[in-house]
């Protein structure tokens, strides 16, 4: 069920290899992608390979792969994977060489992507609204780009889990809200949807852009600013999305209830209108998808 194609060649994922010097495991040289698969289909995949090459520009790193072969070894991966929820995870890495900071020259980057099942969502977290609490953002100054430098993310994500709490939404020295460690993160007051713009600071997620879509389509109001500490506390709703997650509601902020303490109504819709979307895209593209179609 857990299979890889690591620079051109499959193989069960226990198998792959990196060497000791590659440049991801010394300096967090890499950029990855997270992507979901239902029923055989990858979903969004235009959008992940299109923030996947917007990555790797970011770095001024090139894999030795077309894109073509890219989506092959994805779609191959997902029906040697067989489940009908699929996590299909990339990487591309500066590459391997003796470790010095500068770019090394006439390296080739190492690209791999693995397919494992999705865990079954947790039916009751969505009923109910999962925990967050507030951290500061300790994250760099180019958050846009999706690299695996991710310790000020894991640090913070422990902490929430530390405190209880399933995700910890971050917050910049003047007290502006971000996202989360691993989602982007949505204030609901007054019946508008307020989330931070897509700018440096934060990782605009796919599902995020999905999202501040099919609120319009339902007529939902949507801000992309950004918005305090203060503000976020006052909301009338939170919810939280990712790719795996989709939208996640969110009832109690820093061990006090969100709004009034249950999942709202806007989030559910979200919720709705997501599970529609992916039931079209898969009985659209079917088994048989073809790269660009999800
Ligand atoms: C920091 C951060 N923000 C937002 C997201 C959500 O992005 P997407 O919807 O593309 O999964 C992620 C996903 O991993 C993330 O790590």
């Amino acid at each position: 069920m857990e299979h890889l194609w690591i620079n051109g060649e499959f193989m069960p994922l226990s198998e792959g290899r990196l060497p000791v010097e590659d440049r991801a495991t010394q300096f967090s040289d890499a950029i990855y992608e997270v992507i979901a698969a239902y029923e055989g289909v990858p979903i969004l995949m235009k959008e992940h390979l299109d923030r996947w090459e917007r990555s790797a520009a970011g770095l001024q790193m090139e894999s030795p792969y077309s894109r073509e072969t890219r989506e092959h070894a994805i779609h191959e991966l997902v029906r040697l994977c067989g489940q009908p929820r699929i996590m299909i995870y990339g990487q591309l890495t500066r590459g391997t060489a003796k470790r010095a900071h500068p770019f090394p020259k006439g390296v080739p980057a190492n690209e791999f992507w693995y397919v494992r099942p999705l865990p079954h969502p947790n039916e009751q977290k969505y009923r109910e609204g999962a925990a967050c609490v507030t951290h500061p953002d300790e994250r760099w100054a180019r958050c846009w780009i999706k690299t695996t430098s991710l310790l000020a993310n894991c640090l913070a994500k422990q902490y929430a889990l530390d405190h209880g709490a399933f995700e910890a939404v971050l917050y910049t020295e003047d007290g502006t809200v971000t996202e989360c460690t691993a989602a982007n993160a949505y204030a609901v007051r007054d019946g508008t949807i307020h989330t931070y713009p897509a700018k440096p600071r934060i990782l605009a997620g796919i599902k995020r852009e999905l999202i501040l879509r099919l609120a319009r389509e339902e007529g939902i109001p949507v801000k992309e600013e950004p918005f305090s500490l203060d503000f976020l506390r006052s909301a009338d709703e939170l919810f939280i999305s990712s790719t795996t997650l989709n939208a996640l509601p969110v009832t109690t902020l820093d061990g006090k209830p969100v709004g009034e303490g249950k999942v709202g109504p806007i989030a559910q819709r979200i919720g709705e209108r997501i599970a529609a979307f992916i039931a079209e895209t898969t009985s659209r593209s079917g088994a048989a998808a073809q790269p660009g179609t999800a």
